[in-house]
């Protein structure tokens, strides 16, 4: 199989990582692509917003399958048009990916099939949002009702807070300015990943971000500065619950609504009192969640991806080791806020590169030979073990190998689950 992988971070290169561990995986084009996935892949600079770029590429290059990595180019409908030119495509519909899109749409899907979620109401005016706020008082959360980069998202624990908020939506801070505003939901966020090729749902992953910058979850929200997976709160029972309840109505849901949903669902969880109410959606993995996931996975995840494109998931089983992966983002200092651009990273020859100890690439570019920083998120580091402690241990080592002054990473990604033991939590 020729496949085709679009996208760039360190998501992408673990998707290729994995795959090229595959013996089903003949030609392996990643675009664009970075420093770290060019090693194993050929990177190819086209626009992966553009239908056109993308299909043209696909056709010239016998192209059989292409796997969609970030959300920009499915809310684009990239997938419609290559599934309508014959390519087989991992990832949703433009339809489908309003579960992502739109927090609005998400919130209605869930009221239509009684999936457990955060009280909710939609604002297009200002005024009428605000005396909601004033209404309801808080804690509670308001969020601009589209793509906003996790840029959107207010957690207001004070009234004053939540109309900060509301006014920023309403002067165009985020493009359309529409408001879903949300009940408050305390307890532990935990992410759950769930292949669907729109008729059988097949669980692949659970894990567990640290979004915040700073350590001891402090400072600003980022992309993702860490993660490891399994998460301890998302027990079998959870798991259940979540798809009795929340996933399988939702698929079903879209297959009524004629947009049926094929990829992975990214559910994002609150967990309170061994019961997870949904969050949010994303439709494709997490980054860096995906980093995790990989590891544990390995070669099977492109059977199981390409399982999922043909509609054959019904009967496929995914073999789980017994195992922890732990990865930590070394980010260009600055981030989330401005961060310089082009600093050398050194180092990276003399780390070792196996099922155990993985360093993926997110923001680099290859200079004369040398390896430099181009992105906010620049490197995971990612460690595989039997254990979260020795998952851990192996990350951190690969960190400290990293010789790259102006970059930084928590030190502390693992905590929570750590602090349990490593082991997972009893119902
Ligand atoms: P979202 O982009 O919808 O995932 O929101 C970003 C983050 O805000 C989530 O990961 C949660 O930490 C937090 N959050 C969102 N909605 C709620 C809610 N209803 N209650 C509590 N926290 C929330
Ligand atoms: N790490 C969170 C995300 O990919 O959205």
């Amino acid at each position: 199989m020729n496949i085709l992988i679009l996208g760039s971070g360190g998501r992408e290169h673990a998707l290729a990582w994995a795959f090229r561990q595959n013996p089903k995986c003949d030609q392996l084009f990643v675009a664009p692509g970075n420093a770290g996935i060019a090693e194993i892949a050929e990177c190819a600079a086209i626009d992966i917003l553009s239908r056109a770029a993308v299909l043209e590429f696909a056709q010239e290059n016998a192209v059989d399958f292409v796997v969609i990595g970030p959300e920009a180019p499915l809310a684009a409908g990239v997938s419609d048009a290559l599934r309508e030119a014959g390519f087989l495509v991992f990832g949703p519909s433009q339809a489908a990916a309003q579960l992502e899109a739109s927090k609005g749409f998400t919130k209605e899907i869930c009221d239509a099939c009684d999936a457990p979620t955060a009280a909710w109401a939609r604002f297009d005016d200002g005024a009428a949002a605000r005396d909601y706020v004033l209404a309801q008082g808080a804690p509670i959360v308001v969020k601009a009702d589209g793509l906003a980069a996790g840029k959107g998202v207010t957690v207001a624990e004070t009234v004053p807070e939540a109309l900060a908020a509301i006014d920023a939506i309403f002067d165009g801070a985020f493009g359309e300015p529409s408001v879903v505003i949300e009940e408050f939901m305390s307890g532990e966020e935990a992410s759950f990943f769930v292949l669907c090729d729109g008729d059988t749902c097949l669980p692949i992953g659970t894990a567990q971000d640290h979004k915040r910058v700073g350590e001891g979850d402090t400072g600003p929200n980022t992309g993702g500065m860490g993660a490891y997976s399994p998460a301890p709160v998302m027990t079998d029972a959870v798991q259940q619950q979540v798809m009795d309840q929340i996933v399988r109505p939702t698929m079903a849901e879209m297959a009524a609504r004629g947009t049926p949903f094929q990829g992975v669902l990214f559910v994002g969880l609150m967990i309170e009192n061994g019961r997870g109410r949904l969050v949010e959606y994303n439709v494709r993995f997490g980054d860096p969640e995906c980093q995790v996931l990989m590891m544990r996975l390995g070669a099977q995840a492109l059977d199981l991806i390409h399982a999922c494109v043909e509609n054959r998931l019904d009967g496929i089983t995914v073999n789980w080791a017994d195992d922890h992966a732990l990865t930590v983002v070394m980010a260009a200092d600055g981030y989330p806020g401005d961060y310089q651009k082009g600093s050398r990273i050194n180092g990276l020859d003399a780390l070792p590169a196996d099922g155990f100890n993985m360093v993926f690439h997110a923001g680099t570019a290859a200079r004369d030979d040398a390896v430099i920083a181009t992105g906010g998120r620049v490197l995971a580091c990612t460690g595989r073990g039997e254990t979260l402690e020795q998952a851990h241990a192996r990350a951190y080592a690969l960190v400290d190998g990293v010789d790259w002054p102006q970059g930084f990473c928590r030190r502390d990604i693992g905590w929570r689950a750590l602090g349990r033991g490593g082991s997972p939590v009893s119902d």
